[in-house]
């Protein structure tokens, strides 16, 4: 599982946590991805870490409350996608012809992990992808393939996709072809790795399929898949309460007329004030949200006070950070950790703060 990235998207929350360590619905990405591969019969995993790596030991451990065997290899600089994984190639077992598992650290997705398996196993193939379809797919790797499922061309964020069906961040590599990606450097999977494959005539398959899927990347989607948890639209073991309409994790505090709602996500030791509306966001653990504010499909970073009456919508707060009353932030707005923003000092704002 790759879980080295830096999160740029999702500053300021990843200047404290890296993105797979972000709370979504109320445990870190990782958990819900571990889960899922738990789930599905997998029984040892070695995590690639790199930025701030030594967070996931702590949570983690050695994974028996988890179910699993974790391993962790942890790179002094980041090595890339492909240099992760080759990085880790003497801590896989198995022989040379064995199926390798590779994550991507910010996925939810429903895949059937087990079939992507068969399906790698059944057609012999160096490497099979995960393949979904988006109606954007600039910002990832374009994957198109021929009527047999084959991919015939592996194109990382291009203007101009060919096709909608991308790389769900989801590989199967035959043990051995791992062995081939270079030592020692720098290496992106999808910039080098997969197109040499191809262009050597190595058999590369897709495997479509258009179960739930999402890569967390981005603010908006880190809301969204907090709130697909949370209502059950995407489903995972790991959540640490029943599915409904929101979640309120134990030891928060919420007056009895606030309007929790949306898929919202209450954190530990959190408090939601006299008539406040938390609607489809996020409170991160010790956030605290002031009577009469407005929080909706925002992220609201630890122990972070959002003041009485305030309204925030689409807008990432970072950990700490004081938002006094009077002030109104929309869509893109970004406040940085430890910030105040005094009594009215913005009744509007796209910008970045
Ligand atoms: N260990 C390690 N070292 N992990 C890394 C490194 C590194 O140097 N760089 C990135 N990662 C991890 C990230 O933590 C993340 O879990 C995963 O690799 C993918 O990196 P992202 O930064 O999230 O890439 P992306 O979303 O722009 O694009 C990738 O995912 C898309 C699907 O979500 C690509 O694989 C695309 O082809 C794909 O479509
Ligand atoms: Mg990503």
């Amino acid at each position: 599982m790759l879980v080295g990235g830096q999160g740029t998207r999702l500053r300021p929350l990843t200047m404290s946590a890296p993105k797979p360590m972000l709370p979504v619905a109320g445990v870190p990405v990782t958990a819900h991805m571990l889960a899922r591969a738990r789930d599905a019969g997998i029984e040892r995993v070695v995590l690639a870490t790199s930025y701030r790596a030594e967070v996931f030991e702590e949570y983690f451990g050695d994974g028996s409350a988890h179910g699993l065997e974790l391993e962790y290899v942890t790179e002094t600089e980041p090595l890339g996608t492909g240099g992760a994984i080759r990085n880790v190639a003497g801590r896989l077992r198995g022989g040379p012809d064995d199926p390798v598992v590779i994550f991507n650290g910010d996925i939810l997705s429903g895949l059937d992990i087990q079939a992507l398996i068969r399906r790698h196993t059944a057609a012999d193939a160096a490497v099979t992808l995960h393949l979904t379809e988006v109606p954007d797919p600039r910002a990832f790797g374009v994957v198109p393939v021929d009527a047999d499922g084959r991919v015939t061309e592996f194109l990382e964020k291009t203007p101009d996709p060919p096709t909608n069906l991308i790389n769900a961040g989801c590989y199967v590599f035959r043990r051995s072809v791992i062995d081939t990606i270079a030592v020692g450097r720098p290496v992106s999977v999808e910039r080098e790795t997969f197109p040499a494959l191809l262009a050597a005539s190595t058999p590369v398959m897709g495997y479509p399929d258009s179960t739930y899927w999402l890569d967390l990347g981005t603010p908006a989607a880190f809301v969204q898949g907090s709130r697909d948890l949370v209502t059950g639209r995407m489903v995972s073991s790991a959540l640490p309460g029943p599915v409904g309409d929101c979640l309120v994790l134990a030891g928060a505090a919420v007056a009895a007329d606030a309007k929790i709602g949306g898929g919202a996500t209450v954190g530990a030791r959190a408090r939601v004030g006299a008539g406040a509306a938390v609607d489809g966001a996020v409170l991160f653990d010790g956030a605290v949200v002031e009577a009469g504010a407005t929080v909706r499909d925002s992220v609201i970073g630890r122990d972070a006070v959002i003041g009485p009456g305030v309204l925030l919508d689409g807008v990432v707060v970072g950990d700490g950070a004081v938002i006094e009353r009077g002030n109104e932030l929309r869509a893109g707005a970004r406040v940085f950790p430890g910030a105040v923003l005094t009594a009215g000092a913005v009744r509007f704002s796209s910008d970045r703060t």
